[in-house]
């Protein structure tokens, strides 16, 4: 029973916010598998050819997929010791890690701060859309999560980043102004399928106001190295509002008419929630979206945002 998995507190919330229909679905899809996913890497191949050179070694995969992707439905041996993967041809991933980079759509020859990197897969992607000009600086804080990042960027053949470990609300001290920022911000994860998250278990209301506080911060910091008309992205993996569309609220009112908030181009999820909670959030709120937990996807929040004044 999934239900004696995730704590109660949870639950309850979920129904509070989304509805018992919504929460039943959340519950049913946490518990299952994930078909796996493959991003063609674009610099190097297309998504045809990819398709092509693996179903010729009888890997299969579905006729309809989203976003440029690719969806395993059979692998003769497991897909990761392909030449192809190992010489960088794609990335394996959730469907909704696809979302954020190709949102934020950073023009070629731009400067970048993704300014929570490891391991790398939407660093990755927002290099291809780049087609490897300009510069992205790779932050992250873990020295232990560095590895996985290399290793990524090496494989996939990307050479436009600067990998900087250190902690993303101290990127101001380099005084770099950036175009783009990518906040994938840390979070309680209470959307992943539980497969990729044994924590769920034991996570507390506590961890949700603990990532809300860091993600507030490092918010702060990203705008202030954000140029005049540049963009960013925050997104999470959380299922939680404050980690989500009452952090973007609050956001909005510290900074009244600096930001807008643009509607993102894909039609996955619904808008963000601004009627449900206790308070009304602003009406921007709207163009965020909320991703629910389904076949390929994670649970997730996504908002995109301009500074149209400093
Ligand atoms: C959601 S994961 C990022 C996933 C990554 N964007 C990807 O697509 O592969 C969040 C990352 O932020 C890192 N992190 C947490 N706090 C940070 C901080 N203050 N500054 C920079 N990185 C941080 C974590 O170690 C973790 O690797």
């Amino acid at each position: 029973m999934i239900e004696k998995t995730i704590s109660r507190e949870f639950i309850k919330r979920w129904g509070n916010f989304y509805g018992r229909n919504i929460t039943g679905r959340i519950l049913r899809e946490l518990g299952k598998s994930d078909p796996r996913i493959l991003a063609p890497n674009t610099l190097y191949t297309s998504k045809r050819q990819l398709q092509e050179n693996l179903e010729n070694q009888g890997f299969r995969f579905a006729t309809e997929s989203p976003f440029n992707s690719l969806i395993l439905d059979f692998e003769p041996y497991n897909i990761v010791a392909t030449t192809e993967y190992l010489s960088g041809l794609f990335t394996i991933q959730s469907l909704t890690s696809l979302i954020p980079s190709k949102s934020l759509n950073p023009s070629h020859g731009s400067v970048v701060a993704d300014l929570a990197a490891s391991p790398g897969i939407k660093t990755c992607l927002l290099a291809e859309l780049m087609k490897n000009t300009g510069t992205i600086y790779a932050i992250e804080k873990a020295k232990k999560r560095i590895p996985a990042l290399k290793a990524n960027l090496a494989r996939m053949g990307i050479y436009n980043t600067v990998i900087l470990n250190g902690d993303a609300r101290s990127f101001p001290d380099l005084n770099i102004e950036v175009d783009h920022i990518l906040l994938d911000a840390p979070c309680t994860g209470t959307g992943l399928k539980l497969r990729k998250n044994k924590r769920l278990e034991r996570r507390v209301l506590n961890d949700v106001n603990r990532h809300a506080q860091t993600q507030r911060e490092m918010l702060e910091e990203a705008w202030k190295q954000l140029k005049n008309h540049g963009t960013i992205v925050y997104s999470t993996c959380s299922l939680e509002p404050e980690e989500g569309e009452v952090q973007i609220n609050n956001f909005l009112a510290r900074h009244e008419g600096q930001i807008q908030v643009l509607p993102i181009g894909f039609k996955t999820g619904i808008p963000g929630n601004i009627t449900r909670w206790d308070e009304t959030l602003d009406s921007q709120i709207r163009n965020t979206r909320r991703i629910f937990p389904d076949q390929g996807m994670d649970g997730f929040f996504i908002a995109l945002m301009e500074k149209v004044r400093a």
